[in-house]
């Protein structure tokens, strides 16, 4: 039957076929000879289509942006560094991120996954990149992932009221693909500016990605992970920082759900004052 033929029930189960399959992006409705446009200069792509899942037909379409800058990555890195060190609040950080049009990401997300959890707290999280299930609530940690991140918490007394959640880039790549060197050096300002705004006392990265990218440690997660570090912000001075493996790990991996315990105790133990390096004082209210 052509698909011109379909009723809206066959095409809303079609649709939903495929997003339960992952394909919950269509880039184009016709093929792209991408070695081609790699080797001609920069252009702006026409912003791809989303596939909405079927509970979304009724919503109104996302409004569309102007597309992304053109230009090398480092040009628009810098740009996103000028422009981030503007930012005197999280407020207006959100605001500069959300008008931001150098990162490519944003084209293909629904919208900015920017943090979540209170902004005053002694601990903030930051983990690679949203998911699927991010990209449609808007908040950082709220798929299995976060799930499971919540009872890691909860389980050394923590909930959301009491740390600060973000990721490394703040939209959700294509597919959960990793995002490229250039996309995590375009937004490496926003989250270094977040965290200068939000101050916490301890910096967690979740993953190998967010490690290497914060932390500057690239000899793989099994090793650093339980260590602490130390975070140099952009202000001169450091922060604790300590690298824990990714609840998506722990989801494949449950047998080292052992080792995250070791590390979360020892978070718990810094936090009492009990162990650990020494935090700097509560920031005043
Ligand atoms: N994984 C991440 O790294 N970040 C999220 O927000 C969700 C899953």
């Amino acid at each position: 039957m052509p698909p011109d033929a379909w009723d809206r029930d066959s095409l809303v189960a079609l649709l939903d076929f495929h997003v339960a399959a992952g394909i919950d992006l269509a880039l184009d409705e016709t093929p792209h000879d991408r070695f081609a446009e790699a080797a001609t200069p920069a252009v702006a792509l026409p912003r791809p289509v989303q596939v909405p899942a079927a509970a979304a037909l009724s919503r109104p379409a996302p409004p569309s942006f102007p597309a992304a800058a053109a230009g090398p990555p480092e040009q628009v890195a810098a740009d996103a560094r000028a422009l981030a060190a503007t930012a005197e609040d999280l407020a207006a950080l959100r605001a500069l991120v959300e008008a931001f049009d150098g990162c490519a990401l944003k084209r293909t997300a629904r919208q900015l996954v920017f943090a979540d959890g209170n902004p005053q707290a002694d601990v903030m999280l930051v983990g690679e990149a949203p998911g699927a299930d991010e990209d449609r609530d808007g908040r950082p940690f709220v798929g299995r992932s976060g799930q499971l991140l919540d009872r890691m918490l909860d389980a050394i007394g923590l909930d959301r009221s009491a740390v600060y959640l973000a990721n490394t880039v703040p939209w959700r790549p294509p597919g959960n693909r990793t995002p490229t060197p250039g996309e995590v050096a375009i937004c490496l300002p926003f989250v270094r500016r977040q965290i200068a705004l939000v101050r916490p006392r301890i910096l967690i990265t979740l993953g190998a990605a967010a490690t290497a990218t914060l932390l500057d440690r690239k000899d793989g997660i099994t090793k650093t992970r339980g260590r602490w570090l130390a975070y140099a912000g952009e202000d001169g001075g450091s922060v604790p920082a300590m690298p824990m493996l990714h609840p998506a790990y722990l989801l494949r991996q449950p047998a080292d759900k052992r080792l995250a315990w070791r590390d979360l105790l020892a978070l718990r133990r810094t936090l009492d004052g009990r162990d650990g390096p020494e935090l700097a004082s509560p920031s005043p209210t």
